[in-house]
């Protein structure tokens, strides 16, 4: 098909989005941004409904007002006199008549941001979901591709100094979901939009601190600690790692940009009953940067998963980034709440789903004590067929590992939950398996996978390259006989741990019933009840995480007890009522802490 002339592209131009795959932020851009000098963009951004794309297809960034003859352009925005939306946010909290706007949204201010010449300057935005294209000062500055991931876009080059607010920036944030993305566009949440965590602008030396990883050596010792330095330049160098509480000051050298020390040490190993931090910091020409870092070790031993060389329990709950009043933009006091109301059930652990939650979840998760099992948003019917959907999954899957990697808190990356166990499935999510391992030596890779529904017993191919199978089972909710429960246990022979990833049932607060009535308080219990009875007496089952903590949006669910809610909760969606199947699990747990 013949392209249309330049003239009025912007409205015949149906492949209007080519111009802007280009200079896509990657896991390659992230920079290490432990305890660095950084200005919030955060805060009032005037904003636009975008239904059409038609700020990317008229190129709203240039502001050409006057043509080159003098002539005024009428233009068909006008950014300092649209609305103001306080960012981070998702949009469909912040007003109804966004709640369920699937699309673009304009974003923009202005700012001014001095920097010294020996310096770059990164934009980093925590969060834009699903994707989002960045302009400043009329120039396309880069895209991100993923939903949960921040993005970091060097824009020194692009920066005006001087006079206040001599820059503007526009943020598209584009939210619509498409068969193609990581996820599809078929979920059970529900697809918050917007730019909702932090937006900053982050300095740093010319030359600087990539990567800093630091993490306990897992050779079974206790007594090794391993720092990893990647510089922003294949150059060669000497950097100094510190944790003074452990007595470690140590050179590194670095070549070809690269480096790595392994110094002894005897730190007090991080657990969830007792989560040591120490405080290290990295000196390399004059960059530095710090981190609160935990030790701790990881393994699987046979069906065993040993924590520090212990066989441990996973005693845990799942839990979705949903908030009635924030979306998926929580607070965190609410995912302090949500550690407080896990560590109550008695959990040593949850199982974050299904996307990379906010990096401060790990790192209230290192303080506060309790083991997280993070996952990427590889979800049902992904197109695994499609090499690009494959890149952007492993895309996502390094940023996520390359933002937490020194969270002690978390031990497990999941490359996905609930695929059918096809041979273009098999190849992508093995690949990613793969992809976690080499990114990470010192953690254990998983996904959540179904059983295998004809033979009733788990024998998905994945397993093979899994350290952890994780299993979806819902006997007694999905698939109505109990019975099915143990005899699916007795049919498997699982040669590593598995962790029952979901079980449970929906029930509405205050609906009551029978047992066998659906969507009742008494029924989720009895479900509850069965399931752990079962499950309890399984020597190969080595954790738990049920479907899950509270009740979370989902436009899927639109049953009189739903109400657009998945309510397999054991609390309410707001957190202020616990179902009795609360109680039945914490009584479980309470039972395994007493006896472990
Ligand atoms: C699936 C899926 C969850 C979903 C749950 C349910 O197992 O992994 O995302 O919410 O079942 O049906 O409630």
């Amino acid at each position: 098909m013949s392209k249309p002339k330049k003239y009025m592209s912007d409205i015949h131009l149906e492949d209007y989005t080519e111009q802007y795959e280009d200079r896509q932020a990657t896991a390659e851009d992230m920079i290490f941004d432990g305890g660095r000098k950084r200005e919030l963009l955060s805060g009032q951004w005037h904003y636009a409904v975008d239904q059409y794309d038609t700020c990317v297809r008229q190129k709203w960034f240039l502001e050409r007002y006057v043509d080159d003859k003098g002539f005024t352009v009428p233009v068909d925005y006008s950014f300092d006199e649209w609305p103001i939306m306080e960012l981070p946010a998702n949009w469909n909290t912040v007003s109804p008549e966004y709640l369920i706007y699937d699309g673009s949204m304009v974003f923009t201010r202005k700012f001014s941001c001095g920097f010294d010449e020996d310096e770059e300057v990164f934009l980093k935005i925590g969060a834009a979901n699903y994707l989002c294209r960045v302009f400043l000062n009329g120039k396309y500055i880069g895209m991100h591709r993923g939903g949960s991931t921040p993005a970091y876009f060097k824009i020194t080059d692009a920066l005006n100094t001087g006079t206040v607010s001599s820059n503007r920036i526009l943020i598209q944030a584009d939210s619509t979901r498409r068969p193609e993305q990581v996820p599809t566009e078929n979920t059970d949440w529900f697809n918050y939009g917007g730019v909702y965590r932090d937006i900053e602008l982050i300095h740093v030396p010319k030359v600087h601190i990539k990567g800093f990883k630091l993490y306990l050596v897992p050779d079974g010792s206790f007594n090794k600690i391993a720092a990893e330095i990647k510089l922003s330049e294949k150059i060669n160098a000497t950097a100094t790692v510190r944790i003074k509480e452990l007595g470690i000051e140590k050179e590194v050298k670095i070549e070809d940009g690269y480096g790595k020390v392994v110094s002894s040490a005897s730190p007090v190993l991080w657990t969830p009953e007792n989560p040591r931090l120490y405080d290290a910091e990295v000196v390399c020409l004059n960059d530095k940067v710090s981190d609160r870092v935990g030790f701790r070790e990881i393994k699987v031993n046979g069906r065993e998963i040993l924590l520090n060389g212990k066989s441990i329990f996973l005693r845990g709950i799942s839990c979705h980034e949903d908030s009635v009043k924030n979306g998926k933009g929580l607070t965190d006091e609410e995912r302090i709440e949500n550690i407080k109301l896990a560590k109550e059930l008695g959990c040593n652990f949850m199982r974050i789903a299904h996307y990379p939650h906010h990096e401060n979840m790990a790192k209230l998760a290192d303080e506060l004590g309790i083991l997280l099992w993070e996952e990427i948003p590889v979800y049902w019917a992904i197109r695994f067929e499609r090499e690009k959907t494959y890149f952007d999954a492993e895309n996502q899957l390094k940023e996520l590992i390359r933002r937490d990697f020194n969270r002690a808190s978390v031990i497990i990356w999941s490359v996905g939950n609930e695929n059918a166990d096809t041979d273009e499935r098999l190849a992508f999510m093995s690949r990613l398996a793969e992809c976690a391992h080499a990114e990470d030596v010192t953690r254990l890779v998983s996904a959540a996978c179904l059983v295998d529904g004809e033979l009733n017993k788990i024998a998905d191919r994945l397993a093979d390259y899994l350290d952890v199978i994780g299993i979806n089972e819902y006997c007694g909710w999905y698939t109505p006989d109990f019975s099915k429960l143990p005899e699916l246990m007795e049919n498997s022979d699982p040669d590593k741990p598995v962790i029952i990833t979901e079980f449970g049932a929906d029930a509405m607060k205050g609906h009551h019933g029978s047992i066998y009535d659906k969507g009742t308080e008494e029924c989720q219990a009895y479900v509850y009840e069965k399931q752990i009875e079962t499950l309890s007496k399984i020597d190969y089952i080595k954790g738990m995480t049920p479907w899950i903590l509270y009740d979370f949006r989902c436009p899927r669910r639109t049953s009189v007890i739903q109400g657009y809610y998945n309510r397999k909760g054991l609390l309410s969606e707001d957190k202020t009522y616990r179902k009795p199947a609360f109680y039945v699990l914490q009584r479980f747990y309470h039972k395994l802490m007493e006896l472990s």
